[in-house]
């Protein structure tokens, strides 16, 4: 409907013009005239837009709002753009105006929508040529980003999740897209591990395979602990750490075998996940710290506090409300995880060949580093390498808690290990499946039955993680997730293995004919969902809240559902037969479409 509103606003714009000539308008006015006035409708009995200017033009101009709003519809009358799109207006209440859009629109939509691959989703052109000027269609998106010798946990999946979207999303929108892994490999905590291993298990240090990832996280732990206790084995750690950015060989190979076991491990999730990430980690921006630290010296913006070079920003207060500084070089000269962050910031702001120059930065983490990205994004401002054209965004998630809305753990009390997580998800998906089978009386191969409770239980993780407002904390259910009642991903596969269902049955689900008819509410209903794709899709783009288009889907499943459940499809006579086809077929392809946007796989039948 992008496109149809696009030409109400116009119209709208126009009219208001002529009644309220823009010379004759007071500040005011004006600033209520030039805004967005034209919305979508709140319910579907309001008809598909609303407008709802004549209410907060009354108070300024002192005329009753019923009395404008006339205006404004006698006005639209006469325009033959709006008359060719819209049934009469409906001035409603105080003075709303309701629109809705006439069933020959609707209808003109729905063929473009037959033979359209982007489903009416405009595919945005860029002129790449711009790229070098740093004017560009390029959006780096950091997410995942989990740590070297430390599990990946809940957190990281959260991120994984929504970041993979995200990516899916702006693709398909037409932008470039680097999904960059900076993945925590560099700093103090190899120290400590290379350290605490030439004790314990030296062979780990130059030979492959030695260690399992569990022993790694295990040692670190131990690392840790010692590193916390023994002020010997700090300054040892602390001189691993002066060996490996000075470039020692041995050390810089220790880190290597430490990095490649992780990194295994952490490429098996993200198989059975369907990601794709380019890993870019910290250690990668190390060349460059030093030179950042100069820079914001040159721009006269750090101050010395014990030792440390500091910025303090606007804005940033410490628990005891006095001004915090952000650390950007500690006293002992050693850089941290802003350092690296500012380097990265500028590194991918910076047109090529220096850097990166992407229009559009965004950060997905967990919402407790919001002060951390603030910090960076501040920084990086007065510092002016964020050009004017460029948006950098963080995009923060709540925690993932269990259905006592405590941190998620195991009984025992030991942090979900992701793989786990995996396949219990997997695990009940196909419990359920069987259980089903033996109630409808149905023998399926074990091939069936293995993968789909293999997609159906990673649908499921996703979808239950994608489907909440991510800024809100998530209660992780097994129960919910997989339960074919509500916003779930069985919910949604459910119909569009309804949908295939019917091809199977015989009904032709390739309709691209002229001769397509509807005289049904629940028909009406279905086109104006399918018609909402491309609004969903440009607020996704835009709000960056996949969310948006979960409950879009799961409302669109809902909308066919009742239609399958209540109009005859194939025992309908023609032409409502392959009218009501070729719904089943756009919402067939609106579905996959959205679900792979969401990074979710989908099936024919379950
Ligand atoms: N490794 C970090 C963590 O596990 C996340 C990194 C996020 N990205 C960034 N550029 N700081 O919390």
């Amino acid at each position: 409907m992008l496109k149809i509103s696009s030409k109400l606003q116009k119209a709208l714009k126009k009219a208001l013009i002529k009644i309220y000539p823009e010379e004759d308008r007071s500040p005011k006015t004006s600033s209520i005239l030039s805004s967005t006035n034209l919305v979508p409708a709140s319910k579907p009995e309001f008809g598909d837009f609303q407008i709802n200017c004549a209410l907060a033009l009354a108070k300024e101009i002192k005329q009753p709002p019923r009395l404008i709003a006339e205006k404004i519809v006698a006005q639209l009358q006469k325009d033959n753009d709006f008359l060719k799109i819209c049934n009469a207006p409906i001035i409603a209440g105080p003075g709303f105006i309701n629109l809705s859009i006439n069933s020959k629109t609707l209808l003109s939509e729905i063929h473009i929508r037959l033979n359209d691959k982007r489903l009416g989703v405009p595919l945005k052109k860029f002129d790449t040529l711009k790229r070098k000027k740093g004017k560009n269609n390029l959006v780096i998106i950091d997410f995942s980003s989990p740590n070297i010798a430390k599990e990946m946990h809940v957190g990281h999946l959260r991120s994984t999740i929504i970041g993979d979207s995200l990516a899916r999303v702006l693709e398909f929108c037409g932008y470039e897209v680097l999904r960059i892994n900076h993945v925590g490999d560099w700093g103090t905590q190899f120290g400590m591990l290379i350290n605490y291993l030439k004790e314990v298990a030296p062979e780990a240090l130059h030979t492959k395979d030695v260690v399992e990832i569990s022993d790694l996280v295990n040692f670190y732990r131990q690392a840790k602990k010692r590193f916390d206790e023994d002020q010997d084995f700090q300054n040892k750690s602390r001189s691993e750490v002066v060996n490996l950015q000075a470039g020692d060989k041995e050390t810089l190979i220790a880190w290597q075998l430490l990095c490649n076991q992780s990194r295994k491990e952490f490429q098996k999730i993200y198989d059975r996940l369907d990601i794709q990430l380019t890993e870019r980690g910290e250690s990668f921006y190390n060349k460059f710290l030093k030179d950042i630290i100069s820079d914001l010296d040159e721009k006269n913006l750090l101050i010395n506090d014990q030792g440390a070079k500091c910025i303090f920003l606007n804005g940033l207060v410490g628990k005891d409300g006095k001004p915090q500084p952000t650390i950007v070089q500690k006293s002992d000269g050693g850089f941290n995880y802003t350092t690296t962050d500012l380097a990265a910031i500028k590194y991918r702001l910076t047109p090529p060949p220096e850097g990166d120059g992407a229009c559009r930065l965004i950060y997905v983490t967990d919402a407790g580093q919001a002060s951390h990205f603030f910090g960076v994004f501040q920084i990086a401002k007065l510092a002016k390498w964020i050009p004017s054209s460029c948006l950098v965004e963080h995009v923060p998630f709540g925690l993932v808690q269990g259905e006592d809305g405590k941190k998620l753990k195991t009984r025992s009390g030991d942090t979900i290990r992701l793989v786990d997580l995996l396949d219990e998800a997997i695990y009940r998906a196909k419990k359920d499946l069987n259980d089903r089978l033996k109630a409808e009386s149905r023998s399926e191969s074990e091939n069936f039955i293995n993968k789909v409770s293999t997609t159906v239980g990673i649908a499921a993780i996703k979808y239950a993680d994608l489907s909440q407002n991510r800024v809100s904390n998530y209660q992780f259910s097994f129960n919910k997730m997989l339960s074919l009642q509500g916003n779930t991903a069985p919910y949604l596969l459910y119909a569009l293995v309804r949908i295939a269902g019917l091809s199977r049955k015989g009904g032709d689900l390739n309709v691209s004919t002229q001769s397509i008819l509807f005289s049904e509410p629940q028909e009406w209903t279905l086109i104006r969902k399918l018609l909402q794709l491309d609004s969903i899709i440009a607020e996704v783009e835009q709000e960056l809240l996949p969310n948006r288009l979960c409950g879009y889907l799961f409302e669109l499943s809902q909308i066919f559902n009742r239609f399958y459940d209540q109009v005859p499809i194939l025992k309908a006579r023609e032409p409502s037969k392959t009218s009501r086809l070729a719904l089943c077929s756009i919402t067939e392809k609106t579905l996959k479409l959205g679900m792979n946007l969401l990074g979710i796989p989908t099936l024919e039948r379950m």
